[in-house]
């Protein structure tokens, strides 16, 4: 069977952890999107440590506890799982190389099951210079990305001739060459183009040869792991194997079909999952969408359900909703049906993963966005999320108001045994959305889920 699984609204809706658990009957985990602006937690219980199909393997001591992932897919604490990062990834080699080295001290070897395109783009340190001028120069406009150099180094790969891949890493000599050249040419748009940011930054010019000596040593760390990973991944599905696709970022934050121009630079929904990896959609068996059971976002851009009041902090505070690549605090609001129906849509999205249910105990009455009233116009209302901005920008979001639920749910295991008024939620999301929620998070552990359906 493969999933893809990805995310239903602006990101962090709990992809890690729906990634990790469905690894457990994976042989493959595919990344094939985005960069190390992703962040996806896993928080495996130390209980749990050797059980199921890991049993019979040597799972260490120390596989347990939180992991904060950003390049490596999430498949990656199961040791029987292969980790691949496919062609349209943004690789930052810095931020893999601590990630690799981070996780073989927790015991987790890579060798032999990480795989990396060889046409995957690199992101180098002018990426990042640029994404951090350019959000400087912006002021108030500011789209407030990740300051990972993902715009610039997706800008690069579509610009072509200043684009450096995985494989290039292969040819040293090569790409001394256009690191020169590349190099050369960025300074000098960045000093003419952004002088007052450069000095409020401090920003120095680069140094071509200090990229190619660090290109050298990551040449060095990385070459055993790439490949051609289109191929691997169709010899895969000749084999038989279980292939799980994971999406980074979320459907809204996708470049073509989100809140443009407040997204990220990549096809972040499921539709950049073939284009990610070379494999079509038709061998997928389920795409399974994940949600908050309210909705988050951070940076800037359009928010419709949005609480900035009193509702938001709790939320913030008791769901711990602060970035895991920035540490920001994230924007948090109502669940809004609207939206996740759109990205249903566009997804073909089978199933939801409705994650943080244990989040909203303790607010009296909950609320969920059903349509929008937009302004401007005379008492117009609309079911579908508008694809214009400054529409989406003026909407009033009308909700449909529901009694909420007291009880600790977060040991709960079984949907007849969740509060009447939390079942009663979830339905009302399952009737908006017009799918089934089949796995509820009820905690950030692996344990703490409920399953509506077995799986295998
Ligand atoms: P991702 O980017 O979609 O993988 O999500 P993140 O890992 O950035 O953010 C999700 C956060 O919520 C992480 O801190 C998870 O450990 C946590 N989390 C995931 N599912 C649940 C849940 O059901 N309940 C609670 N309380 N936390 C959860
Ligand atoms: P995961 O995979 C939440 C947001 C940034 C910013 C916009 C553009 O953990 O869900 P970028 O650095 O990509 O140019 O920033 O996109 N963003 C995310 N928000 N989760 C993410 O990833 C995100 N990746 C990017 O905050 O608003
Ligand atoms: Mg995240």
């Amino acid at each position: 069977m493969n999933i893809c699984v990805v995310g239903l609204q602006w990101g962090d809706e709990g992809k890690g952890k729906v990634v990790d658990i469905l690894a457990e009957h994976s042989d493959i985990v595919v990344r094939y999107s985005g960069g190390s602006n992703a962040g996806h937690t896993v928080v495996v219980d130390p209980d749990l440590i050797g059980t199921s199909r890991d049993s019979g393997s040597t799972v260490p001591d120390k596989i347990g506890g939180k992991f904060a992932l950003h390049l490596l897919p999430s498949g990656v604490v199961r040791p029987n799982v292969s980790c691949i990062i496919t062609n349209a990834v943004v690789v930052d080699p810095e931020v893999l190389l601590n990630e690799i080295e981070a996780i073989a001290k927790r015991g987790i070897e890579l060798k032999g099951r990480l795989f990396i395109s060889e046409n995957a783009h690199v992101v180098l340190d002018y990426h990042k210079m640029e994404d951090q001028l350019r959000e400087e120069s912006l002021g108030k406009n500011k789209i407030g990305t990740t300051i990972r150099g993902i715009g610039p180094c997706y800008a690069d790969k579509a610009g072509r001739s200043h684009a450096v891949r995985i494989g290039d890493l292969r040819n040293l000599q090569q790409l001394k060459e256009k690191l020169q050249t590349t190099v050369n040419y960025k300074n000098k748009v960045f000093t003419a183009v952004y002088p007052q940011e450069a000095l409020r930054l401090n920003s120095k010019p680069i140094s071509a040869n200090d990229i190619f000596e660090k290109c050298k040593f990551y040449a060095d760390k990385f070459l055993p792991f790439i490949i051609d990973t289109t191929e691997f991944l169709h010899n895969s599905i000749k084999d038989g194997k279980s292939i799980l696709f994971e999406g980074a970022q979320g459907t809204l934050l996708d470049l073509d079909h989100g809140t443009f121009p407040y997204v990220t630079s990549s096809n972040s929904s499921s539709l950049g999952m073939p284009a990610g990896c070379g494999v079509p959609a038709k061998y997928v068996d389920k795409f399974i969408g994940v949600v908050k059971a309210y909705t988050t976002r951070v940076g800037a851009g359009p928010f419709p359900t949005e609480q900035d009041n009193e509702i938001g902090q709790y939320i913030r505070d008791k769901g711990h909703e602060y970035g895991t690549t920035t540490g920001r605090p994230r924007r948090c609001g109502w669940f809004d049906a609207v939206a996740v129906s759109y990205s249903i849509k566009i997804g073909g999205i089978d199933e939801i993963a409705l994650m943080h249910l244990d989040t909203l105990a303790g607010i009296k009455e909950v609320k969920i966005c059903t349509q929008y009233a937009i302004r401007n116009t005379h008492n117009e209302v609309t079911k579908w999320f508008p694809s214009n901005i400054e529409i989406l920008s003026n909407v009033e979001p009308v909700y449909e108001t529901l009694p909420g639920w007291d009880e600790d749910i977060t040991e709960v295991r079984d949907f007849r045994k969740l509060p009447s008024n939390a079942q009663n939620y979830i339905s009302w999301i399952e009737k908006l959305t017009g799918i089934p929620v089949t796995i509820i998070g009820v905690g950030p552990k692996r344990s703490q889920t409920i399953f509506r359906k077995k799986r295998a």
